[in-house]
């Protein structure tokens, strides 16, 4: 009994070492080893916001000065340390959000709130990508549209085959991050329409961008 306990104890106690180091390491270091290309990205989604908006993982804040002012502004995530880092970035830029510690696949929220969804490299860590679709197109109003930046499972045969042979590698190291997701497809499934969807990047790290659409 007391062999399982500790075991549980040890494991809860690394789970908590490892949020809290991922959460130090987007909010200080990812930032600067991010390319200008993806930052510009970002920038362009963001602006795009308008109404009540929701961003699901939004992680240490860093989309948090790029919002539009006029927007009431919500965030989720799972982990409590990327919350602390979001909440003091909140409060440097004299920002009101409503910070949540929640996952994307149940949002304690009524049907059709949002008028935006915000969701970047986000997907690639979710349990459930395709309930976090479904609840994200429930939480959104008729016409509500969902902005996306993530990266996904490679068109080429050969590139998804090294996806996936390194997935379980790289989610260890990257706390959760899986990168054979077929996001795109969990978003239609959902119900989703898309627009255009921009691609870029490739080899083991392609990109899709774009807005996802609830039918009216
Ligand atoms: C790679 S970080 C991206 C953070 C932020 N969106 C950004 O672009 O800087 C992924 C985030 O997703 C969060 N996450 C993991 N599982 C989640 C879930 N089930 N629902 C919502 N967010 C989740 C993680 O805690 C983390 O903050």
């Amino acid at each position: 009994m007391r062999t399982i306990r500790t075991r549980a104890t040890i494991s809860h106690l690394s789970k908590r070492a490892t949020s809290k180091f991922f959460a130090f390491f987007f909010a200080h270091f990812y930032p600067r080893l991010e390319p200008g290309a993806v930052r510009d990205w970002r920038r362009g989604l963001v602006a795009r916001a308008s109404g009540r908006v929701l961003e699901i993982g939004v992680g240490p804040g860093l989309n948090l000065p790029l919002y539009p002012s006029g927007v009431e502004l919500f965030g989720l995530d799972p982990n409590p340390a990327m919350l602390r880092h979001a909440r003091r970035r909140a409060r440097g830029l004299g920002r009101e959000v409503t910070l949540v510690r929640a996952e994307a696949e149940a949002i304690s929220l009524p049907a059709g709130f949002f008028d935006t969804v915000v969701s970047i490299f986000t997907f690639c860590s979710v349990r459930r990508p395709d309930a976090a679709a479904r609840e994200i197109y429930r939480v959104l109003r008729p016409g509500g549209r969902l902005l996306f930046m993530e990266h996904v499972r490679s068109a080429h045969p050969a590139w998804a085959r090294l996806q996936r042979a390194v997935a379980p590698a790289w989610s260890l190291c990257a706390g959760g991050c899986r990168l054979d997701r077929d996001t795109l497809g969990y978003f239609l499934d959902a119900g989703f329409v898309l627009e255009p969807v921009a691609r870029a990047g490739g080899g083991i790290l392609p990109v899709v961008r774009g807005v996802a659409l609830k039918r009216d």
